[in-house]
């Protein structure tokens, strides 16, 4: 219905701008949260790196105090000996980031720790700490918590564990040990990262600032050349329209006129050629006058297909019987009525109007008949189009086959009343004449 109803292509859907900002805001939102996430995590280990790096100075200076307060009473238990290195831990080394210290015995043996419970207990040491032992350095890793030897150690939560190496008077290498919660760690990665986060934050935004109106630009220029191309699109249509209906003008005003004109200042010839008993002129004649009016027919129908809006400009009535005309002109009665055609939107007029123009083809081009009528009528909220003729008719099978030979008019015209809710129905018998009747509900 509306592919005959505007001559106008379809418009393209213009690229809505609401769709395509959610489309870029979403876009760019995604990428800002990868970006953030992953620059969080990169930060953050980074940040821990740095913490470590901190703790492993923090054993090293520490080592040094209780370096100092050792003697060589530690390696054999002595109370007093423990009571130095005690005051030392306690009064400078243990604070919030440091839970606890132990000195080891290269023998695995717990020598000292702020925990009374853990001394003398005697654990395995690993690889890496008789390496350093040997060496010297420091070394921070996180604490096995599942290790026996940190079994007082648990309540403290994930724990960072960093050692060293120290020597007793006598020489002999201790390992010095310090405990920090975890949290702490990440507080210190926390800290790093906060100087960080408004300027990270400010280039974020300012990137979103600086190209908010540069994509705005973009949709307007989008938007505007859309618009300048549907614009110039449909300037082609109507001035096609418009040439359409020139020529079609001008081919009515004359040679049409003419022609028929022509025509019918010839008959008068004819006749005296024949009164006088020059057959063979009056032939000639009457044969010129039936080529002429031939023409003048197939200018109209012309005329009809190269502007059919007279529906538009003269309204249904006149339309329809410029559609007829060419049955008119070849000696079929034509009969015509149009009811209501007021109460017909141009959209159902329109559908009545290709529907007819179908029905009138197909009876000048294949019925042979005598009489036409097409009538429009409007009754009960439904417009009705009937097209009678008292022709030839055709059986079912003529039709099939003539569509499997790509000939769709009919059924073209069938789906276009279909889509505008209506039925066409086409009745018909070899020798008995076809019915055309369009049905189609009000708008
Ligand atoms: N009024 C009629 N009188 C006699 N035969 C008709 C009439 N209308 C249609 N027919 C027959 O029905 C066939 C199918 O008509 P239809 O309009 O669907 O296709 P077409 O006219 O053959 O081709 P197209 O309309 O595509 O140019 C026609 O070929 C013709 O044989
Ligand atoms: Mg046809």
């Amino acid at each position: 219905m509306r592919r005959m109803a505007s001559i106008a292509p379809d418009p393209v859907a213009a690229p809505t701008s609401r769709s395509a900002i959610v489309r870029f805001a979403t876009g760019t939102l995604l990428a800002l949260a990868v970006a953030v996430v992953g620059g969080y995590f990169a930060l953050r280990s980074v940040a821990i790196d740095e913490a470590k790096r901190q703790t492993r100075t923090r054993v090293k200076e520490d080592a040094k105090l209780v370096e100092a307060a050792v003697t060589n009473g530690l390696l054999k238990g002595h109370a007093h000996a423990m009571r130095a290195v005690d005051d030392v831990v306690v009064g400078r080394v243990l604070d919030k980031t440091i839970v606890r210290v132990k000195i080891w015995s290269p023998a695995g043996r717990v020598l000292y720790s702020d925990e009374q419970a853990e001394i003398g207990g005697h654990y395995a040491l690993d690889a890496g700490q008789h390496r350093l032992l040997r060496h010297g350095g420091a070394e921070v890793e996180v604490t096995d918590l599942n290790r026996p030897e940190n079994a007082l150690d648990r309540q403290n939560g994930k724990l960072l564990e960093a050692y060293t190496r120290i020597r007793a008077p006598s020489g002999t290498p201790l390992l010095f040990e310090i405990y920090q919660p975890f949290t702490s760690v990440t507080a210190d990665a926390r800290g790093l990262l906060r100087p960080l986060a408004p300027p990270i934050l400010g280039a974020i935004g300012l990137i979103l600032l600086v190209q908010a109106p540069l994509f705005w630009s973009l949709m307007r220029r989008l938007q505007l050349s859309h618009e300048q191309r549907e614009g110039l699109l449909a300037n082609a249509v109507s001035s096609s329209r418009r040439e359409r209906r020139r020529v079609a003008s001008y081919l009515h005003d004359g040679p049409v006129q003419d022609l028929a004109g022509l025509a019918f200042s010839l008959a008068p010839v004819a006749d005296g050629a024949e009164t006088r008993g020059a057959d063979r002129e009056a032939a000639v004649v009457r044969n010129a006058i039936d080529r002429l009016r031939g023409t003048v027919r197939d200018l109209r129908a012309l005329l009809v297909d190269l502007h059919p809006p007279t529906l538009a400009a003269a309204g249904l009535d006149a339309a329809l019987r410029d559609l007829a005309s060419p049955l008119a002109a070849r000696g079929t009665k034509v009969e015509l009525r149009v009811d209501g055609e007021d109460r017909l939107d141009a959209d159902t007029q329109a559908l009545v109007y290709r529907v007819a123009q179908e029905a009138v083809r197909n009876v000048i081009a294949y019925a042979d008949a005598s009489a036409v009528s097409v009538e429009v009528d409007v009754a009960d909220s439904t417009a009705r189009l009937l097209v009678v003729d008292d022709g030839r008719g055709f059986g079912p099978e003529t039709r099939d086959q003539r569509r499997a030979e790509g000939h769709l008019g009919l059924s073209l015209v069938e789906e276009l009343a279909e889509q505008a809710g209506g039925s066409l129905a086409v009745d018909s018998r070899e020798g008995g004449g076809t019915r055309v009747r369009l049905v189609v509900p009000l708008r």
